[in-house]
């Protein structure tokens, strides 16, 4: 079906091509789903949930530098979206993405749905795929010994150093409490808990315990 959701994903995937570091269509694709389904859920309107998840990592300074939303604003040209339209989903995506150890609360119900779908595909089975493919797309050593969790960092402290593990305990477990919604408060608890059996294993494992 060719409606503007499906060019937006087409648009996304193209974005997209070739990069490794958990920032895939698929991801995109997730967090689409996820905020449908939240939204189904919670209320909202659904055109402005959905565009916003399509296009909310099209623009990612990791990946694009600092270029403010060209992307996401040369798709809904590309649509004749209305000046208003585009406000509001750019409004979205800026206030969605977690720097740091600070975060912002999206002042609409639109903006926390997908913040939380975002933040739900960052955590669970698939979240810890993706901290170790993010990890070794960096470079980043797993896990060193005695190496604690840092309690604040800035923004380029958080981007340059430390390892998968410890972004764990610095960013993934800290998800939980963060979620804006019910819905995905309740989806986010089984997610936790599967990656706090997973730790517990992983540490197991490394002092010969398991
Ligand atoms: P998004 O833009 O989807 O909110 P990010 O760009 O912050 O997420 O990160 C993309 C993925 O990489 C996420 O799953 C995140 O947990 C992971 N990631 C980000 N920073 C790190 C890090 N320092 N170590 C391991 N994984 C990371
Ligand atoms: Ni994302």
């Amino acid at each position: 079906m060719d409606d503007i959701f499906s060019r937006a994903e087409r648009f996304a995937e193209s974005v997209f091509s070739g990069d490794s570091s958990g920032h895939d269509i698929y991801h995109t694709l997730r967090v689409h789903a996820a905020a449908r389904k939240i939204c189904g859920e919670e209320g909202g309107d659904e055109r402005i949930v959905r565009l916003a998840a399509l296009l909310h990592d099209v623009d990612d300074p990791k990946l694009f530098g600092d270029a403010g939303y060209a992307n996401a604003v040369r798709f809904m040209d590309s649509e004749g979206l209305p000046g208003e339209e585009q406000e509001r989903i750019v409004r979205i995506i800026s206030q969605i993405s977690f720097k740091g150890s600070g975060s912002a609360v999206p002042d609409t119900l639109e903006g926390k749905i997908v913040q939380d779908a975002d933040r739900l595909d960052a955590i669970g089975a698939i979240g810890i795929a993706r901290a170790f493919a993010y990890g070794g797309s960096r470079g980043r050593p797993m896990h060193i010994p005695g190496e604690k969790p840092r309690e604040s960092m800035t923004e380029a402290e958080y981007r340059s150093e430390g390892t998968t593990l410890n972004h764990f305990y610095e960013k993934l477990l800290k998800l939980r409490e963060l979620m804006n919604t019910d819905s995905a408060r309740e989806m986010a608890e089984r997610r936790h808990a599967y990656m706090e059996g997973f730790l517990a294993e992983f540490l197991g494992e490394w002092d010969g315990r398991a």
